[in-house]
């Protein structure tokens, strides 16, 4: 078995490599590790461009929609293709809104599951999510139109679990969502029991606007090979919030986040990337499988936690971080992602450290939905392959003779 290029997982095995004398070997057996390269559909929703460092949701440049639209416009158009008119835009939002309410089951549950010490909010809002499928009519109705019912609902409902997440783990009571605000603004509003000012609801807005949709990531293809089964949404957006709670996906946020507390000052910045090669060690928040780049979404969330008077340390840290990494790596296509600099904006929201994934959830959301009904119009279940190394025809022994 050989590793047949530096820094990606694809080995060459070769027939020396296994035990195996039954399997009848080719010639060559390519195995992609992480599906690198791999292309499971053609798509409309999304386009990463890995080398140019664009990022493109059905036509429009990220920052372009980050810059001018709200989150409301971007689910829009993320599922539909095209960006809603007046009419199509007040409809959608209103069928939010009427998604918005938690059932009071849910918040029972959380509150007696909830352990403070121990439970991670991303294991909470997917178990939240897991029982509001328990709870909802018709999930195996895999037509178009229940997905998007139960779609909205799910984009509808993800930041009043995330809010009264947030809530119980102070020992405050969840707040009611607000009809009259607009989805991120009632975020806040639910999160913190009042109206956000319209700067605070807006950074909140440019964040979710760039997290809402990244290609075929790991937590989307979980959601689509879930949903390809046939499989109910609910089912798929569990599997989701799982895969992207792990540290080298979504999670990263928050270790970088931790890493720039333990980091303390500036001064500390170099020794901290000495000692992490040292040890051989990734640094989170920087790296991509296509960026080779500096992410988009990374820059202008970077213009944006530049801004913000009471987070000006963390920046610093943040800025010299990026600076000493990509002089030291950036040849190698070592660049900050969408991770490093959106929890400087989160901790500045009022987001507690480990509810920082929740956050990316609640606006992946509408990508996963996209990419779910896209790939639903020409359906095949997943089923990829591996190559048995084992052996064949062993001898059973039975247990009392077993060393
Ligand atoms: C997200 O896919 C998406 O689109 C995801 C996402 C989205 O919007 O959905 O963009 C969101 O998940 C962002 C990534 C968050 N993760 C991190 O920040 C964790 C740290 N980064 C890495 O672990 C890594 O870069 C990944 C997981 C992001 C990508 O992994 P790959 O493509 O499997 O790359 P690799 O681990 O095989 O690394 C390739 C080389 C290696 O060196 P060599 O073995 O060739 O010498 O690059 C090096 C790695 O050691 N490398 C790093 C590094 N990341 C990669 N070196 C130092 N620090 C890092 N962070």
């Amino acid at each position: 078995m050989s590793k047949e290029k530096s820094g990606v997982s694809r080995q060459l095995l070769t027939k020396e490599g296994a035990f195996t004398s039954d399997f009848e070997w080719p010639l060559t057996l390519l195995v992609d590790k992480g599906l690198d390269g791999a292309v499971t559909n053609k798509s409309r929703v999304g386009y990463v461009d890995g080398d140019k460092g664009r990022l493109i949701y059905q036509g429009y440049p990220v920052e372009v929609l980050a810059e001018n639209a709200d989150y409301e416009e971007v689910a829009y158009l993320l599922i539909f293709g095209k960006l809603p008119n007046e009419q199509e835009y007040v409809e959608f939002s209103q069928n939010l809104k009427a998604n918005r309410k938690m059932p009071v089951e849910v918040v029972k549950i959380m509150d007696i599951i909830y352990d403070h010490e121990h439970s991670h909010p991303m294991s909470l809002l997917r178990t939240a999510v897991s029982v509001l499928g328990v709870l909802q009519k018709n999930v195996m109705d895999t037509s178009r139109e229940n997905e998007l019912r139960m779609g909205m609902h799910l984009i509808a409902i993800l930041p009043t679990v995330i809010a009264a997440l947030h809530r119980l783990r102070l020992g405050l009571k969840p707040v009611e969502p607000d009809l009259n605000l607009k989805h991120v603004e009632n975020f806040l509003y639910m999160l913190h029991g009042k109206k956000p000012s319209a700067r605070d609801a807006r950074l909140l807005e440019i964040s979710m606007i760039l997290h809402a949709d990244h290609g075929m990531n790991a937590s989307t293809l979980t959601a689509v090979a879930t949903s390809a089964s046939l499989s109910d949404l609910y089912s798929s957006i569990v599997g989701a919030i799982g895969s992207l709670k792990g540290p080298l996906h979504g999670g990263a946020n928050e270790v970088v986040l931790k890493e720039f507390l333990k980091i303390k000052s500036v001064d500390h910045v170099k020794e901290f990337v000495a000692e992490k090669a040292a040890k051989k060690e990734k640094i989170m928040g920087f790296g991509h499988r296509i960026y080779k780049t500096y992410d988009p979404r990374a820059a202008v969330l970077k213009k944006y936690a530049s801004k913000l008077n009471d987070e000006v340390e963390m920046f610093k840290i943040a800025e010299v971080l990026d600076r000493e990494v990509v002089a030291k790596y950036g040849s190698r296509g070592i660049y900050p992602n969408v991770d490093f600099y959106s929890g400087i904006i989160y901790r500045h929201l009022g987001f507690e450290i480990n509810f920082f994934t929740t956050i990316f959830a609640a606006a992946r959301v509408a990508g996963w939905l996209a990419r779910i009904l896209e790939y639903r119009a020409e359906n095949r279940i997943f089923r990829p392959r591996d190559v048995y190394v084992g052996e064949f025809n062993k001898e059973f022994t039975v247990r009392e003779k077993r060393p």
